[in-house]
């Protein structure tokens, strides 16, 4: 019989955040294909996973996504349509094989992870495959409650952005909204702390490094980031309230 491909939330560190429902599915899949953000290196997923799970007896996967923009709507960078396609490939042999098989996913699956453009190239391929997708703790919940601060609260407007876009959709999102969630920060701090300082919001600006480990870090003036070499790990939530 074909094996399910399941994406699961692992939750954004800590292996206490993973679900009952992450931990149990990861047990019983003998595939586990992980992501790795860097040519041979290691996958963030799967050292979360290892913290809460054995990896004995588990073929293990490592399957390299190239971190570049994808814009919705248009064609993504050749390099990154080859790895969904690759990827696709591999897990349908697995299946095919009669193998569950498990993509563990940083925080959720819903927010900018390449578990749903791995289904999307399965759906695309034609092959009846059954697919189950598992939520998880995101980073966001993550960073707001080690900000202590809530996301939206009574009639208050959210938005989760990418901190890597043109800063347009920034401003608008920033006019537009209660609060701004930003995520993939790090590589950009001076061109966002140059906007939110423009825009007089640096004081409601929280940085989140690495939420739920043991060595998270709260900065509250962002300026002091800048010249940091903060950790991918990092969102920055930016509360006008
Ligand atoms: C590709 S997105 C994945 C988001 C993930 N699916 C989620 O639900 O949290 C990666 C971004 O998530 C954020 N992130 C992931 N883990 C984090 C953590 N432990 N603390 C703070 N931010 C984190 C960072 O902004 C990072 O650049």
């Amino acid at each position: 019989m074909q094996g399910t491909f399941y994406v699961v939330g692992v939750g954004p560190g800590d292996p206490g955040l993973m679900t009952l429902k992450a931990v149990r599915i990861l047990e019983k899949c003998d595939v586990w294909f992980v992501p790795s953000a860097f040519k041979h290196g290691d996958s963030m997923a799967l050292s979360i996973v290892s913290g809460e799970v054995s990896t004995e007896g588990k073929t293990i996967l490592t399957h390299h996504f190239p971190m570049k923009l994808v814009h919705r709507g248009k064609d993504p960078d050749p390099e990154v349509t080859a790895a969904w396609q690759e990827a696709a490939t591999i897990i349908i042999d697995q299946l095919r094989a009669g193998n569950d098989v498990v993509f563990p996913t940083l925080g959720d699956p819903a927010i900018y992870s390449t578990g749903y453009y791995v289904c999307e190239t399965l759906q695309k391929s034609g092959a009846d495959i059954k697919v189950e997708i598992i939520p998880g703790v995101s980073s966001i919940g993550a960073s707001s409650a080690a900000a202590g601060l809530p996301l939206c609260l009574g009639d208050e407007r959210l938005v989760v952005i990418p901190a890597t876009f043109e800063n347009g959709a920034m401003r608008d999102v920033l006019a537009q909204s209660d609060t701004v969630v930003f995520m993939k920060v790090h590589k950009v701090m001076p061109k966002l702390v140059t906007l939110l300082d423009e825009l007089d919001l640096l004081d409601k600006a929280v940085l989140v490094e690495k939420s739920s480990l043991g060595d998270q870090k709260i900065w509250t003036n962002i300026r002091d980031a800048v010249d940091r070499d903060i950790h991918y790990f990092s969102t920055i939530l930016v509360r006008k309230q």
